[in-house]
């Protein structure tokens, strides 16, 4: 089979961010983000960043430059839908004027809701799906202490629907926040095992984004981008925690896979990883590296080009080898049953992948029940 993955440039796509400030130390910019909105700000955290030094610092900044701050210090993995709803009351109750969101995906993906339901009062389930917010919220700063998500630049959220044992999106431009703050010395505190998982999402972000059949060439050049700075720095991000050059990159990384997000968008990845983490609660970055190499194997027949441009990327001839040897390196080398999936769960977690059609949709080679199936198998 041919390649069938080209770059669209008769699609026409509308691309939106954050405004964008990164540096190391650029955690100082901060007050001056916030004095234009107001002095009552709300800070979402979990509580293992709430009780870092640097968190401590950044609090005490905000309060020096005459910034009232309250935190909501309960974000919790895979946020259900309470502790958005916990949060947004916290932000009403104190009568935020902005929401600051430090920490990783989860914290910032909570700050981001809850300024909508904190200034409007929707009920959170009319929020699933894509552009089914009506409008903005309270204005948000996002500073990311992982490198993962991308989520300080994405319009997406993702948390858990426990009544369904689901995760669910919320995909909407009024998600932007007005500001992605990127300092990399807030992942100088990142243990190995959080920096290579997170960092093997990032990877994916890139590698479904150029093998995407929605690519378009702009996204390209961020999502290739995105796939050499994982070569290059995360082996040496999860070694050498201290090492700068190392979590710049990395933080670089998360912020242009985050952009690959919403107009071209992952694939069957992320999709097959849902179930994953809807139902045993395995970590989003886990989730994915451990289906990576299996899914690019079945796509392979169909993207054997952008594959070899990918492996090029990785400084390899062969792209599925090339990450293979990456997780390896970094110790995310897993199986699915190393996480408590039994093997007489994987007929129904395919049947769920299957609702995942968002997604599905932009994976290069169709993916049917079956398919799915075998590929969990593989991975198991
Ligand atoms: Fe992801």
């Amino acid at each position: 089979m041919a390649d069938s993955i080209t770059s669209k440039r008769d699609r026409i796509f509308s691309f939106r961010m954050p405004a964008v400030t990164m540096g190391t130390g650029a955690r100082s910019e901060l007050s001056g983000l916030v004095q234009p909105h107001g002095k009552n700000a709300l800070i979402v955290t979990d509580p293992g960043i709430g009780s870092q030094d640097s968190f401590r610092e950044i609090v005490a900044d905000l309060e020096k430059s005459g910034c009232k701050t309250a935190i909501f210090g309960d974000v919790v993995p895979d946020p259900p839908l309470e502790v958005v709803e916990k949060c947004a009351a916290q932000a009403r109750e104190v009568q935020a004027d902005i929401v600051i969101g430090i920490g990783g995906g989860s914290a910032l993906d909570v700050a981001k809701v809850a300024a909508i339901v904190a200034q409007h009062g929707y009920e959170l389930p009319t929020l699933f799906g894509t552009d089914e917010v009506p409008q903005r919220g309270l204005p948000t700063v996002l500073l990311p202490t992982t490198a993962g998500t991308g989520s300080e630049v994405t319009p997406i959220a993702v948390l858990s629907d426990e009544e369904h044992q689901l995760k669910r999106g919320i995909v909407s431009d009024h998600l932007l926040a007005d500001h992605a703050l990127v300092d990399p010395e807030l992942c100088l505190t990142l243990p190995p095992g959080p920096t290579a998982y997170t960092g093997m999402d990032t990877l994916t972000h890139g590698i479904e984004a150029y093998t995407n059949k929605h690519a378009v060439p702009l996204i390209d050049s961020y999502a290739l981008e995105v796939v050499r700075l994982v070569g290059k720095s995360l082996e040496t991000a999860v070694k050498e925690p201290s090492n700068m050059a190392a979590r710049y990159d990395m933080s670089l990384a998360s912020l242009l896979g985050g952009l690959c997000l919403k107009s071209v968008n992952t694939a069957a990845v992320h999709a097959l990883a849902y179930p994953l983490g809807g139902r045993f609660h395995v970590p989003h970055g886990v989730a994915n590296s451990l289906l990576l190499p299996h899914v690019m194997r079945f796509n392979a027949p169909v993207s054997s080009g952008r594959y070899s441009v990918v492996a090029e990327c990785l400084g390899s001839d062969d792209a599925v080898a090339a990450v293979q040897k990456i997780s390896a390196a970094v110790g995310t080398d897993k199986r699915m049953r190393d996480f408590g999936v039994e093997e007489q769960h994987l007929t129904e977690m395919a049947t769920s992948a299957m609702e995942v059609q968002r997604l599905l949709v932009n994976n290069p080679r169709e993916v049917t029940e079956a398919d799915a199936l075998a590929i969990y198998e593989a991975a198991w």
